[in-house]
């Protein structure tokens, strides 16, 4: 396949993406080449990105221009580079990475035949229908209007507004701001607090798309590492004294990935952390009401302190294609937010914020019915997973969409472009990661129906036994960096 160069990345995005590719040992060609296949088969470089010139790129990272031109003779040989006089280097796949015989194994033809297992993104509830009719009606009211409501519209906020008070946080309409999704609010707030060269705090490993948007701003992650069963509030709170960040990014509620929820006790512990350093977090409860239990939820984190600006969802709890979510703050900051969006955005469509105002009306039926189907689904993964990747190890989660899996060895970028291969879409460990790393880890959503769940594994245990046994050695027993 021949590619056309496309997007430079520059030497210090390079630098960046590489992480300490050389880790302690004497910086290399042959690390340095690693490195750059690693950021290719993991996708963080598409094929087609430009390289930076030679000499800039020694300069960025610091080592010999010798040593860069080597790195690119080694992954020109490998196929993992290509170059032309006057056009420069850029990154590629090799040819035969997706030759569909030397695998063996099942390989899509079209998009739709991938099993995508990369997104936790359930579909639509049959309530919806419903909703969209009930919408329909409703609509002409707001046509004599002209439609643009930066706040959102007042029905919307009201049920959000109910939706808290019933959860434990009396909550008015006029601390609601409708926005385009969880991420959309998260972007605001990052862009109105935040200034270029500030700290934001997150857990590590996070939701890739809040780092997106943080590294967008060039605000530097501080990241504060998950222990085995969840917040080490100790770390954090050091890490907030020291570092002194701007505003923290927090998931508490069935955190994605690792699905763990912060209890009350630990609730109050990092409301007082927050306090005693003056830090305002954004506490992202996108699956707060994916809950599998049937444990009275700790309430949410602003009932602990007024530091927290919670951000929400329809996304999950509903149906991602609404593309609406909000932001939960005192009604001054909303009020702030609302002239700071007109910068980028002037509010939400009208017609699916009435049909979001019209679902939260069946909000208990609507979620009963998430949680019945998401409990056989984590079953059915769970089953599939023991009888064909019995050594992938994991924590059942009591909430959330998917599983954070163990894979038992630093490989989880190279099983998920194998995986590709075998028609299975999925995001490595290394996503989640402000550095690169946990390749051990991998997560595996159960959004798809039990059938499905079982074929992308079954596929998935293919992809990785292709990559254990390294059916083609220059990429799969690339040294790992
Ligand atoms: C933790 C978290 N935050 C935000 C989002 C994005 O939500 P939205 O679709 O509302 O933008 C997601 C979606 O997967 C998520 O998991």
């Amino acid at each position: 396949m021949v590619f056309t160069p496309s997007a430079h990345v520059r030497g210090r995005k390079l630098v960046e993406l590489l992480g300490c590719w050389s880790g302690t040992a004497r910086p290399s060609s042959q690390l340095l080449a690693a490195a750059v296949r690693q950021l290719v088969l993991d996708g963080r470089l598409p094929p087609g990105t430009r390289l930076p010139a030679e000499r800039e790129l020694a300069g960025a990272l610091g080592v010999s221009r010798t040593l860069v031109a080597r790195t690119l003779d080694r992954l020109r040989e490998d196929g993992f580079v290509a170059s032309r006089r006057g056009a420069g280097s850029w990154v590629k796949l090799p040819d035969g990475e997706r030759d569909n015989e030397s695998h063996g194994g099942w390989f899509p033809t079209a998009d739709s035949e991938v099993l995508n297992l990369a997104q936790a993104t359930p579909s639509a509830p049959p309530e919806l229908g419903a909703a969209v009719d009930r919408a329909r009606l409703r609509f002409p009211e707001q046509l004599s209007g002209h439609g643009y409501q930066p706040h959102g519209l007042p029905v919307l906020r009201e049920r959000i507004a109910e939706r808290y008070t019933k959860r434990g946080l009396p909550t008015g309409p006029g601390q609601i701001l409708i926005t385009n999704g969880a991420q959309h609010a998260f972007a605001l707030v990052l862009r109105m607090l935040v200034s270029p060269g500030e700290r934001v705090l997150v857990e590590h490993p996070t939701y890739p798309n809040a780092l997106e948007a943080i590294r967008g701003l060039n605000v530097t992650p501080v990241a504060v590492p998950m222990i085995e069963d969840g917040w080490d509030l100790e770390l954090l709170a050091a890490n907030l004294r020291q570092t002194s960040p701007r505003l923290a990014y927090l998931i508490p509620d069935f955190h994605n990935p690792t699905g763990i929820r912060l209890d009350a006790a630990g609730r109050a512990q990092l409301a007082r952390a927050l306090a005693r350093t003056c830090t305002s977090a954004v506490i992202d409860e996108t699956l707060a009401e994916i809950d599998l239990t049937n444990d009275e939820p700790p309430p949410p984190m602003a009932a602990f302190t007024d530091r927290a600006i919670l951000v929400g969802s329809a996304s999950k709890s509903f149906w991602g294609g609404l593309r609406l979510g909000w932001i939960r703050a005192s009604e001054d900051f909303v009020q702030r937010m609302v002239i700071g969006r007109a910068a980028v955005d002037l509010g939400s469509p009208i017609l699916e914020q009435l049909v979001l105002a019209e679902l939260l009306q069946d909000a208990d039926q609507v979620l009963e019915r998430r949680r019945t189907e998401s409990i056989e689904r984590r079953e059915s993964l769970v089953a599939a997973l023991r009888e064909h990747l019995p050594h992938w190890r994991y924590r059942v989660p009591d909430g959330g969409l998917a599983l954070w899996c163990d894979i038992g060895a630093p490989v989880s970028s190279r099983v998920s472009v194998a995986a590709e291969q075998h028609g299975v879409r999925l995001a490595p460990g290394a996503r989640f990661s402000v550095y690169g790393s946990l390749e051990r880890w991998m997560r595996v959503p159960y959004t798809l129906p039990a059938d499905q769940l079982a074929a992308a594994i079954r596929r998935l245990a293919a992809a990785t036994a292709s990559v254990r046994d390294g059916p083609s050695p220059n990429i799969l027993t690339a040294p790992i960096v």
